[in-house]
């Protein structure tokens, strides 16, 4: 049976951060409470609970657990490096290179690529691959109001993304941690899903170097690593372009890497996820939780082996 769910989570049901951060401190006191078979409901009542019948939250991660705790190899691989070492990044002027099966490939100032279209505020379940998750609130445009500008051809089923080679900018590029520069993919169908956006800005504000300036990719019912960072190309494809975890470890990370609580990462579970914040881990939702808007893009395929 499906169950009805929004497409993402409203702004506005979402508790505001800085009521969370003040509660913060209840809520731990809450956990502990419940840890102690005591119920906390005044204080667990309080925050949207999604219709799955689960019954869990999707509070917002605080803004600053979001931008110091990162992926970015470029920027080094422990967590608090990108924060750290992020500053050399220049995320304007940007420009974005537009080719492959398009109509008229060329290379884009950003803010003519953008120029006019649609903002769009989305908060979204981001879920990575290493089983933590946060909710965060991003702002941008919908990935296919891009496409649309660009014109793919009609041969074109796949877009392939890259992130910005510089190892003067993104010093963890002198190590060879990934092969540079970071590609990702998706296939036409699923880049023109309204889920799929580019940010430009999370929390309302400009997007952090760290977490991907000046433009990053969303896919919220994909593992993190799809998010590429710092676009600098968009090239449509007539074949499913290499990617860059998939490169280094295909048995690990497939193309697709939809959240799949059903499918184990060879070396641990992707049924439960660490919320950051959260003591307890939660369980993971099928596509994220966003089946109802992704699942028909699936249909007939065997997730097992296009995991
Ligand atoms: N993009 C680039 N260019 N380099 C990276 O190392 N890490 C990915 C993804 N995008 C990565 C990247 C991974 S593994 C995750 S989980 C997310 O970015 C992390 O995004 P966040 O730091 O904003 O949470």
């Amino acid at each position: 049976m499906l169950i009805r769910r929004p497409d993402d989570i409203p702004s506005s049901e979402i508790t505001p951060e800085s009521t969370y951060v003040n509660r913060r401190q209840f809520v731990g006191a809450a956990g502990a409470l419940a840890l102690a078979g005591l119920a906390a409901p005044a204080v667990l009542g309080a925050s949207r609970r999604p219709a799955t019948g689960e019954a869990q939250d999707d509070k917002l991660t605080p803004e600053e657990d979001a931008t110091s705790y990162n992926n970015f190899y470029e920027f080094g691989t422990g967590k608090d490096d990108p924060k750290r070492n992020a500053g050399t990044l220049r995320p304007r002027p940007w420009s974005v290179q537009v080719d492959g099966l398009v109509k008229a490939p060329k290379r884009w100032d950003l803010d003519d690529l953008l120029r006019g279209l649609a903002k769009e505020d989305k908060v979204y379940r981001h879920r990575c691959v290493e089983a933590w998750s946060m909710v965060i609130p991003w702002q941008g445009v919908r990935l296919r109001d891009v496409l649309a500008r660009l014109e793919p051809t009609p041969s074109a089923k796949f877009v392939e993304f890259t992130t910005l080679l510089d190892p003067q900018q993104m010093p963890g590029q002198r190590t060879a941690t990934l092969r540079w520069p970071y590609k990702e993919g998706l296939r036409l169908d699923e880049a023109m899903n309204p889920l799929a956006m580019l940010a430009t800005g999370m929390y309302g504000k400009t997007i952090p170097n760290q977490n991907g300036a000046p433009l990053r990719l969303v896919v919220p019912w994909k593992y993190g690593f799809k998010g590429i960072k710092s676009i600098v190309r968009i090239r449509l494809t007539d074949t499913q372009p290499s990617t860059s975890w998939n490169d280094a470890a295909a048995s690990e990370y497939g193309f697709y890497a939809n959240v799949n609580p059903t499918v184990d990462h060879p070396r641990w579970t992707q049924a439960k996820e660490r919320r950051i914040g959260e003591f307890l881990r939660r369980n993971t939702l099928m596509f994220n939780g966003y089946a109802e808007q992704v699942g028909s893009l699936y249909a007939g395929m065997d997730l097992r082996k296009f995991y």
